[in-house]
C-alpha cells in the first residue's frame, strides 16, 4: 500500500535530480518543504546570492556579463516577491531552490552558474545570520522605545511614593520613579545581551560550502565586505552545523519576554480594584461579554501568557541541536519557525507594552493612602537607633516590640507619641518623626542606587542622557 502512494510524483525537476531515477513522492515533497515559512528569508537570500555572484565574477569563475545577468534576474525576482507576483513552488522545497530555479528559468545558462562553490548548507547559514542581524538591531530599537516610556513616566511622577514589596508584602516606601527605573535597567541589560549576541551572529559563513570548503578559487573576505560582515567563520564544518548564535538570540529574547511578563504581572495587580495603583486606558483594555461592569487587563495578561511560547522556542532549539553529529543535518531546518515566532512575539509584545504604558496613569490620589499602612518605616527606626550607637540586632528587636505595640494600639509608628516611643528606647528624640514619615524615609535612602528623590533624579538624568545617544 505504501509503495503505491510512493509512486505519486510531481512535475517540476529538482536542481538535485540528476542521480535519481524515480521522482519524489508528493508526500515527501510536502513533508520536507519549508518554503511556507522560509520564504520570509527571500531578501537575505537574494542579497547573499548577489554578493556571491560578484565574488564569482571577481575571481573569474563567471564572466562579468553572466554576473550582470544574474544580478538583473535576482532583482526582478526580488521585485516579484515584493509585489506578491512570485509563485512559490513547494516541490522546490525551500526559498533557496525556489529563487535559483526561477533565476534559471529567467536568464538560462548564466543562472545555472550561481550555485558554483556554494551549498545550501552555507547558504542557509548566511540567510539566518543576515536575518537575525537585522532583527536583533530592530528589537534593540523597540526596547529603547520602551525604555523611553519608563523614563518619561519616572520624570512625570517624580516625588510620588508607593509601597515597595518583598514577598509581595509591604516592605519599605519607594518612589514610583524608582520602581519604574528598575525596568529601565532590566531592559538595558537585555539590549546588552542582544548586542553581545550580535557579535557572534555577525560572522560570514559563505564559502564553507557543503561542509569541507571548496577547491575553487573563491574570496570569502570579499563576500564578507560586500555584506558588511566584520569577519568570516573559521571552520567550515563548524559553520554549516552551527546554530549557537540562534540559541543565544532566542535565549536573550526569552529573558526579554520574561521581563515583560514580570511587568505584565505587576500591571495586572496594580490595575485591580484591590491595589488601584494605576489606571490602564480604556483603549488598552477589553470588556466581558457577560459582566457589564468589567474592564480587563487583557494586554498584560496576553504578554504574560506569550512567555510560554518564547521559552518553548528556546527549549526546542536546544533540543534540536542536542543529538546532532557534525555537520549539517536536515533537522536544522526546524530552527526557523522557532526563530521567526520568537521575533514576531517579542516584537509585538514590546510594541504593545510601549503603547499601553504611555497611556497609563498612576493614581496619585490613592497612592499616598496605600503607602501609609504596613509599618514600612520600621527599618528606618532601626537605622535611627543604629546611628545612636545601638547595635543593629538590638535595634531590630526594639523596633519589633515597638511595631507589636503599635499594632495593638491600631496606630502607625508615626502616630505614636514620643513618650510611647521612649518606652522602647530612651535614645529616641523628637527628630525621629522625620524618618518615620514616608517622605523622610524615602529621602533618607541616599545610598548609591537608593530611592531618595535626589538619587532618583540623578538616575533619571543619566537614563535620559543614555537614551539620547541610543
Ligand atoms: N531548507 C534547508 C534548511 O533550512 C536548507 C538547507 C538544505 N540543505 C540540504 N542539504 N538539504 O536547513
Amino acid at each position: 500500500m505504501g509503495r503505491k502512494s510512493n509512486k505519486k510524483e510531481h512535475s517540476t525537476e529538482k536542481p538535485w535530480g540528476g542521480r535519481f531515477s524515480e521522482k519524489t513522492a508528493t508526500s515527501v515533497e510536502a513533508f520536507t518543504a519549508s518554503i511556507h515559512f522560509d520564504a520570509r528569508l527571500y531578501r537575505h537570500d537574494i542579497a547573499g546570492s548577489m554578493a556571491h555572484a560578484r565574488m564569482l565574477a571577481k575571481k573569474g569563475l563567471i564572466s562579468q556579463k553572466e554576473c550582470d545577468r544574474i544580478l538583473g534576474g535576482l532583482s526582478e525576482i526580488q521585485q516579484e516577491i515584493d509585489e506578491d507576483r512570485f509563485v512559490f513552488r513547494p516541490e522546490l522545497e525551500d526559498i533557496h531552490m525556489n529563487i535559483e530555479k526561477a533565476l534559471v528559468e529567467k536568464i538560462g545558462a548564466a543562472g545555472e552558474k550561481l550555485h558554483t562553490a556554494r551549498s545550501r548548507n552555507d547558504q542557509v547559514a548566511l540567510d539566518i545570520r543576515l536575518y537575525l542581524r537585522q532583527e536583533a538591531q530592530r528589537i534593540i530599537g523597540l526596547i529603547t522605545e520602551l525604555q523611553k516610556v519608563f523614563v518619561a513616566l519616572s520624570r512625570k511622577y517624580l516625588g510620588v511614593a508607593m509601597p515597595g514589596y518583598t514577598h509581595l508584602q509591604r516592605a519599605q516606601p519607594v518612589l514610583v520613579s524608582h520602581h519604574l527605573l528598575a525596568y529601565f535597567e532590566m531592559f538595558g541589560r537585555d539590549k546588552e545581551r542582544l548586542e553581545d549576541c550580535l557579535k557572534r551572529i555577525n560572522v560570514m559563513p559563505l564559502g564553507s560550502a557543503a561542509l569541507a570548503g571548496t577547491g575553487l578559487p573563491i574570496d570569502r573576505d570579499f563576500v564578507a565586505r560586500e555584506l558588511g560582515f566584520p569577519a568570516i567563520t573559521a571552520n567550515s564544518m563548524d559553520t554549516v552545523g552551527d546554530r549557537d548564535f540562534a540559541v543565544e538570540f532566542v535565549a536573550a529574547c526569552a529573558l526579554i519576554q520574561i521581563h515583560l511578563s514580570r511587568l505584565a504581572e505587576e500591571l495586572v495587580l496594580w490595575s485591580s480594584e484591590e491595589f488601584s495603583f494605576v489606571r490602564l486606558a480604556d483603549s488598552y483594555c477589553t470588556g466581558s461579554s457577560i459582566m457589564p461592569q468589567k474592564k480587563n487587563p487583557d494586554i498584560p495578561e496576553l504578554i504574560r501568557g506569550k512567555s510560554g511560547r518564547v521559552v518553548g522556542h528556546l527549549v526546542s532549539l536546544l533540543t534540536l541541536l542536542k543529538g546532532l553529529p557534525l555537520t549539517y543535518n536536515r533537522d536544522l531546518q526546524e530552527d526557523k519557525e522557532a526563530i521567526f515566532d520568537t521575533v514576531d512575539t517579542i516584537s509585538q509584545c514590546l510594541a504593545i507594552a510601549t503603547e499601553m504604558l504611555s497611556h497609563m496613569q498612576f493614581m496619585e490620589d490613592r497612592l499616598p493612602e496605600a503607602v501609609k499602612g504596613g509599618y514600612m518605616t520600621a527599618t528606618d527606626l532601626a537605622d535611627y537607633l543604629v546611628l545612636k550607637n545601638i547595635p543593629f540586632r538590638s535595634a531590630h528587636a526594639i523596633v519589633g516590640k515597638t511595631v507589636a505595640y503599635a499594632i495593638k494600639k491600631g496606630k502607625d509608628l508615626s502616630e505614636l507619641s514620643l513618650a510611647e516611643l521612649k518606652k522602647f528606647s530612651q535614645v529616641i528624640e523628637e527628630d525621629v518623626f522625620i524618618i518615620l514619615s514616608v517622605k523622610g524615609s524615602i529621602d533618607g535612602r541616599i545610598s548609591k542606587g537608593g530611592t531618595a528623590s535626589a538619587i532618583v533624579n540623578e538616575a533619571i538624568e543619566k537614563a535620559e542622557h543614555k537614551l539620547s545617544k541610543a
